[in-house]
């Protein structure tokens, strides 16, 4: 395997961050909610359209489960972190550099905001690294198993998922088990518990999960899950800690979803601080 050749993400994306860009017309800063989630179908460029049609029709529990057993315990190779992060920024998108952010630039916005607003090194430091699961495009995995809002698997699929009507292409809706809203799962039983769809966030939270706190931990695990965090949906599945723990997670997206800024960081000037922080929580290498 040759990790030096750059490598694209497969899918009908142009770049992987345009599905991240439709979520901030979703939730525009400043404008009633419902109403811009009631736009957001219209505005959606037929590119992100079709990247939910594959997510929500691939999206199954069997899918899921597969995954997990590919990926977890992470053993495909060891990393630091900052070497993980120039690893993502290998990804190629078909995107112009002088206009676009590269990954690491992306990452760099999210946890700057983070240390203007004085938040304490932790926070930081999740910001820094939040999206580092989306390596998984360079192992091969199509956009729409990386990236993409997350949902349970195994259970009623939710109308306030974006899209939800792709749902109808999806086999789990053919096994009754799995239409009821707590399909497989007790009610109350807790989100860990609940396998939710494939992608850079689960990965990445089991990557790091005895380095950071729980708070660290559930802002990464379910920061793509919008029907949760924002739309209130699912809470039939959680226990009151997810429901204590996901005011973290609501804390943390704005700085996900309106970070991406005109300013360029300037990565070499801010890397010693970066890596001295890395340092701090995670040991040289990790497991990925
Ligand atoms: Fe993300
Ligand atoms: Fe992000």
């Amino acid at each position: 395997m040759s990790d030096a050749r750059p490598q694209s993400a497969s899918g009908p994306l142009e770049r992987l961050d345009d599905w991240e860009e439709s979520l901030q017309s979703r939730y525009p800063t400043g404008h009633k909610p419902k109403e811009a989630f009631r736009n957001y179908r219209t505005e959606a460029r037929p590119s992100v359209k079709e990247f939910y049609r594959l997510n929500h029709r691939y999206q199954t529990l069997d899918f899921v489960l597969s995954k997990k057993r590919e990926y977890l315990p992470p053993r495909r190779r060891r990393m630091g972190v900052w070497e993980a992060m120039e690893f993502l920024n290998t990804l190629v998108d078909d995107s112009d550099p002088d206009t676009e952010l590269s990954q690491i630039e992306h990452l760099m916005q999210t946890a700057e905001a983070m240390r203007r607003d004085d938040r304490p090194r932790w926070f930081i430091l999740t910001g820094l690294i939040h999206d580092l699961g989306k390596i998984l495009c360079l192992f091969g995995e199509p956009q729409w198993a990386v990236v993409g809002d997350t949902f349970p698997v195994g259970c009623a699929f939710s109308d306030r998922v974006a899209f939800p009507e792709f749902f109808a292409d999806n086999p789990d809706r053919q096994i009754p088990q799995y239409q009821s809203p707590c399909g497989i799962y007790e009610e109350g039983g807790g989100l860990d518990r609940v396998h939710l769809s494939w992608g850079h966030d689960e990965y990445l939270s089991q990557v790091v999960k005895d380095h950071l706190p729980e708070e660290a931990l559930y802002m990464i695990r379910y920061h793509s899950f919008y029907a949760a965090h924002r739309e209130g949906a699912y809470d039939r599945l959680m226990n009151d800690r997810d429901r204590a723990m996901f005011a973290w997670v609501r804390a943390f997206n704005p700085y996900d979803l309106y970070s991406k800024a005109q300013s360029r960081p300037d990565v070499a000037t801010l890397r010693p601080f970066y890596k001295d922080l890395i340092a701090e929580f995670f040991p040289p290498t990790l497991a990925w």
